[in-house]
């Protein structure tokens, strides 16, 4: 089989490339290089430059390598410029979507996987000590961006639906950590990187909020390492080889919630940083706490993560590190 990776250039996607292979399987990178660089994919991994709006692309990719399964990551994921800018997210989440899978079936391709987001659900209600997401909590999504997500679910389950296309939705909760140095996030859009780049400019990191209903009053996320992230792809895909007409949505977190300011005193730790942080009013549309129920991934899958938060906080710096020489 052969697998295309679309924005298998980027962070996760290259993390997906990299677990794809090491499992045996072929794959093939399909990126526009917008965000994504070359320069993640491993030796001997064929790149093709282009965007899934380009259908006329899509198709001849397909075809010239033989695709037998799609793992579709190529998107636009900041939720800030999303809001900003919804036409533009529409159309490369939905839109871009819409043509690849319009490729994808016209080609007979029998296997889908898609990378959602646990921005489908929004604010979810229950925000106690315990509350856990499930794949049955009602979506809201509070953004563009995860509209975009809920929408491509839709397009995607439909498709299945008419098609016999094998579908799997990935619900990526919030992901951290590299597998190498060279292959970390590079972008600095959320927590983690957020807060090294504070501390290595000698200045304090921000809590946006504490006073949420958590137990210290700052948001609760649940974090999930790249690695593992990349391994559930490895899973749904071989999941959807081995029963066609399959339709999955699941969950890809820990169920561990961990708060911003517990997060915050692990970077410094992991670091060696002291720097307390300093509060900062709440960020707009922020839920107070999204933790995942990871139950169904591991029963439909048998994938389960093996990563904790000190080994994505520990690859994360190294890669931070990695991509900041100067120490800034
Ligand atoms: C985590 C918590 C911040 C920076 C987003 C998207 C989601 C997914 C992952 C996907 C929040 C707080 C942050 C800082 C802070 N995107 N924070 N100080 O918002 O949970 O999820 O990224 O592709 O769809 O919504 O992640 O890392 O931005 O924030 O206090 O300097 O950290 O307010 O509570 P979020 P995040």
């Amino acid at each position: 089989m052969t697998w295309l990776i679309t924005g298998g250039a980027g962070y996760i996607g290259a993390h997906v490339v990299r677990a794809m292979t090491e499992a045996g399987e072929r794959t093939v990178a399909y990126d526009d290089l917008s965000t994504g660089r070359s320069a993640r994919l491993p030796e001997g991994v064929p790149l093709v430059v282009g965007s899934v709006l380009d259908g006329d692309l899509v198709a001849r990719t397909l075809s010239e390598h033989a695709v037998t399964g799609v793992v579709h990551l190529a998107a636009k994921k900041q939720v800030g410029e999303s809001v900003a800018r919804p036409l533009h997210y529409y159309r490369e989440n939905v839109e871009g979507l819409r043509v690849l899978l319009e490729a994808v079936t016209a080609a007979g391709v029998p296997s889908f996987v898609f990378s959602s987001s646990a921005a489908v659900y929004g604010m979810p209600a229950g925000a106690g000590d315990d509350a856990l997401v499930t794949e049955e909590t009602p979506c809201a999504p509070m953004s563009p961006y995860g509209e975009t997500k809920l929408a491509g679910e839709w397009l995607v389950r439909a498709t299945g639906r008419a098609t016999g296309l094998s579908t799997a939705s990935l619900r990526y909760f919030n992901v951290a950590g590299a597998a190498a140095p060279e292959l970390a996030d590079t972008g600095v859009f959320n927590l983690v990187p957020m807060v090294f780049e504070k501390l290595t400019e000698g200045a304090a990191p921000r809590v946006f909020g504490d006073d949420y209903p958590t137990p210290d009053g700052t948001c609760v996320r649940d974090y999930i390492h790249v690695v593992d992230l990349a391994e559930a792809h490895v899973a749904a895909a071989h999941a959807l080889r081995a029963a066609p007409g399959r339709a999955l949505t699941l969950n890809i977190g820990r169920g561990e919630g961990v708060s911003v300011r517990e997060m915050i005193d692990r970077i410094n730790a992991v670091t060696g940083h002291d720097r307390p942080p300093v509060l900062a009013p709440r960020r707009p549309g922020d839920p107070a706490r999204v933790v995942a129920c990871a139950d169904r991934a591991a029963a439909e899958l048998g994938w389960k993560a093996r990563h904790d938060v000190e080994s994505m906080l520990t690859s994360a710096w190294a890669g931070w590190q990695h991509h900041h020489p100067d120490g800034r």
